[in-house]
């Protein structure tokens, strides 16, 4: 029977709170790791972001983010006493503009950016006054010859020596952009925008989750951590320079503080000694563009929630168990199963299942039972409720390592999973919980505020500051 079945999932995809003390301990040691030594699988990237905004940076500042999904050019006003305006354009990304060269792909991103000052701050000029073609300068917020400073949101993970520069070590996401990986994409990006004599300054090279710690702290200074839960998953916090040894030999003030941005959905890649995989965990790996990599990544995030359940689908169709005599090749498709649907069934309010009937006859022109419907919505938990509980590991290995547990801390985050999961939040909540007992009450989630678009904001802010008092 389906209940049979759902007892051998319900055991592969559970994970009990002993287990995940045992990967919370070994997540930390990873993460110190990191911090002691160069080119670790989790590199705890220096981001040379220092200290926390006051809250009365100043000013106007491009974004552009090139996340994942979109690509997104903001226009953001710092007003100052934690608040600011912000304009904002999305633009598609297609699947080859993700494969194919990647000196195209920044071509691209400065195309999207020309477009939008045009539009948005071109149309600011005087009534009746012509404008020449191409010409991309905003004469009412910018003076000639002055130029925009521009944040560049680039969520992949680099390796920084200073904050405007950072080399590609490697693509996540699906993305393989040829020619990149390796290389300054700052830099890279510089020459897509003087190609075009933009008048905007590439000034800070920053990542989702770097932006998000530094925005949500601006709003709610609790913020300590930040987590992005969207395509990918990643998190960022702030540690004190004397405590990242492989950055001592520089001579920076061992109390000054800096943001560092983990890359841990690396943790556990290539030995795979630490997390609980499955069959179906080990079949997306192998067929992904990046095989052993972002292990932990694999298990959280949007990009792979959905394929997973699609693969424990597809094993219940071969065995004969599901959909006997019809024609299943629409789910048969990689990667057809989008995360949203596991979204959708979980949140389904009617008896009939009615929202998973419309999922199954719509998109894969199948007929379901209610036994079978309520087999998925029940599998959909179990990966969504791993998801979520890996993910408390992860928080409580930094929660561990800074002391924050007695004093608590709010963790800022953002990204598609944690915004539409039904009680994705919750559960990270009691897998706290679950690690830390009662204490685990302490660390709480919150919504954050746009770190690829008010974050990259401030911190373009910030570093013009520091700029500025010659620091
Ligand atoms: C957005 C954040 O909400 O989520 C971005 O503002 C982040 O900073 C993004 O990069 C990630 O989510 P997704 O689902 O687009 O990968
Ligand atoms: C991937 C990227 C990382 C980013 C995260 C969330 O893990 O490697 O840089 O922060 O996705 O977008």
């Amino acid at each position: 029977t389906m209940a049979d079945h759902l007892r051998k999932y319900e055991s592969l995809f559970t994970l009990t709170p002993q287990r995940m003390r045992m990967i919370t301990e070994a997540f930390s040691e990873t993460l110190d790791l990191g911090l002691k030594k160069p080119d670790q699988t989790v590199p705890m990237i220096p981001t040379y972001v220092f200290g926390w905004p006051t809250g009365d940076e100043l000013g106007d500042y491009l974004a552009l983010d090139l996340g994942g999904t979109n690509l997104r050019v903001c226009l953001v006003s710092l007003q100052g006493s934690g608040k600011f305006e912000i304009t904002q354009t999305k633009y598609r990304l297609t699947e080859e503009q993700k494969q194919d060269d990647g000196e195209k792909l920044f071509d691209f991103c400065a195309e999207c950016l020309q477009t939008f000052i045009l539009t948005n701050m071109g149309s600011v000029s005087e009534p009746g006054e012509e404008r020449k073609e191409n010409e991309a300068v905003p004469e009412a917020l910018l003076k000639p010859g002055q130029e925009l400073p521009l944040g560049f949101t680039f969520s992949y993970p680099c390796d920084q020596e200073r904050i405007d520069h950072g080399k590609l070590i490697r693509w996540t996401k699906g993305f393989g952009a040829l020619r990149t990986e390796g290389r300054d994409v700052a830099d890279m990006f510089r020459k897509s925008i003087e190609k075009i004599n933009l008048p905007v300054k590439l000034t800070a090279l920053i990542n989702d989750t770097t932006g998000t710690l530094i925005a949500s702290h601006y709003v709610n200074p609790r913020t300590k951590i930040a987590v992005i839960f969207g395509t990918g998953c990643n998190a960022a916090y702030m540690d004190r320079v004397g405590d990242i040894e492989k950055i001592n030999h520089l001579g920076i003030d061992p109390d000054a503080e800096m943001v560092i941005n983990c890359e841990w959905g690396a943790f556990d890649s290539f030995h795979h000694e630490h997390l609980p995989r499955t069959k179906y965990d080990q079949v997306v790996d192998e067929t992904s563009n990046k095989p052993e990599e972002q292990a932990f990544e694999k298990l959280i995030s949007g990009r792979y929630l959905g394929e997973i359940l699609r693969l424990v689908i597809c094993e219940l169709i071969d065995e004969g168990v599901l959909f006997l005599g019809q024609n299943t090749y629409k789910l048969e498709k990689p990667y057809c199963f989008d995360t949203a649907f596991l979204s959708l069934m979980e949140s389904d309010p009617t008896d009939e299942l009615l929202m998973v009937i419309g999922i199954f006859t719509h998109f894969f022109a199948l007929e379901t039972t209610l036994a079978e419907r309520q087999f998925f919505r029940a599998l959909a938990r179990l990966v969504g409720r791993r998801a979520a509980r890996l993910s408390s590991c992860g928080i409580a290995a930094i929660v561990s390592k800074m002391g924050y547990l007695e004093e608590g801390c709010s963790v800022g985050a953002d990204g598609s999973l944690y915004n539409k999961y039904p009680g994705f939040a919750d559960r990270v909540h009691e897998g706290l919980v679950d690690i830390f007992g009662d204490k685990g009450r302490n660390i709480v989630t919150h919504h954050a505020e746009d770190g690829s678009g008010v974050g990259s904001a401030i911190i373009a802010a910030m570093t013009k500051k520091r700029k500025d008092a010659g620091t």
